[in-house]
């Protein structure tokens, strides 16, 4: 038998979604459920080896070929833009990239370059480019809602999911930048290699979706 294709999973609640979809392919998932710590978890009957990792990794790996394939958000694809394929958007996951900012805020208006927090400056750069407007892009880690409630920033672009976060904090949507969902990627080399083998993967999955 060939060695298992290794698949990188995005960690956390994309991770609880590919299980819930390769469980419903009929794979044993059984080692990924009784993890513990492990971070390489073999799919026996599949010949699969799942690899857990921080999305931004996911990448990394798959462009690096040590793992074949890879679950990751198309978030982390707008704002890496690696050397992969993009194969299957995979449905779950599902959330917007949005441009929000203070509840009635006028951030069209006026002639001064505006500033805006993210965690995703590529994302936003590619953006507000397309529009034509100038902008300060600052990057936040985290909770960038912050931004402009402590007036760092005219505007944010984030994920959001429900809204809450933003309604919580007195802020709005003022325009969608982009939709998001799991999309599942391979490496350039390992499609062409063990094509026979991912394309099965792919039409398993698609029937089942
Ligand atoms: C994400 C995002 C928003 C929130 C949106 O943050 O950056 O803050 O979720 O979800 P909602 O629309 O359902 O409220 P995450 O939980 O990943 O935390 P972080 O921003 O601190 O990294």
């Amino acid at each position: 038998m060939n060695k298992p294709i290794r698949i990188a999973l995005t960690k956390g609640r994309l991770e609880k979604d590919t299980v819930g979809l390769f469980e419903k392919l009929g794979f044993d998932c059984t080692a990924i459920h009784e993890k513990g710590r492990k971070l390489i978890l073999p799919v026996p009957d599949a010949n699969m080896e799942v690899v857990l990792a921080k999305a931004n990794d996911v990448i990394t790996y798959v462009e690096h070929g040590v793992c074949d394939m890879g679950v990751v958000g198309k978030d982390t694809i707008m704002e890496m833009n690696g050397k992969f394929f993009e194969l299957v958007d995979l449905g779950f996951g599902r959330c917007k990239f949005a441009l929000a900012t203070k509840k009635d805020y006028d951030f069209y208006s006026g002639y001064g370059v505006k500033t805006i927090a993210t965690k995703y400056p590529n994302v936003s750069r590619n953006f507000f480019e397309k529009k034509g407007m100038d902008t300060e892009i600052i990057k936040i880690e985290g909770s960038v809602e912050l931004a402009p409630l402590l007036e760092l920033a005219d505007g944010i672009v984030d994920i959001v999911e429900t809204g809450t976060t933003l309604k919580e904090n007195g802020l709005e949507v003022i325009e969608d930048v982009a939709p998001i969902s799991a999309r599942l990627i391979a490496n350039t080399v390992s499609l062409k290699l063990r094509k026979n083998e991912i394309d099965r993967l792919i039409t398993l999955i698609e029937e089942n979706l």
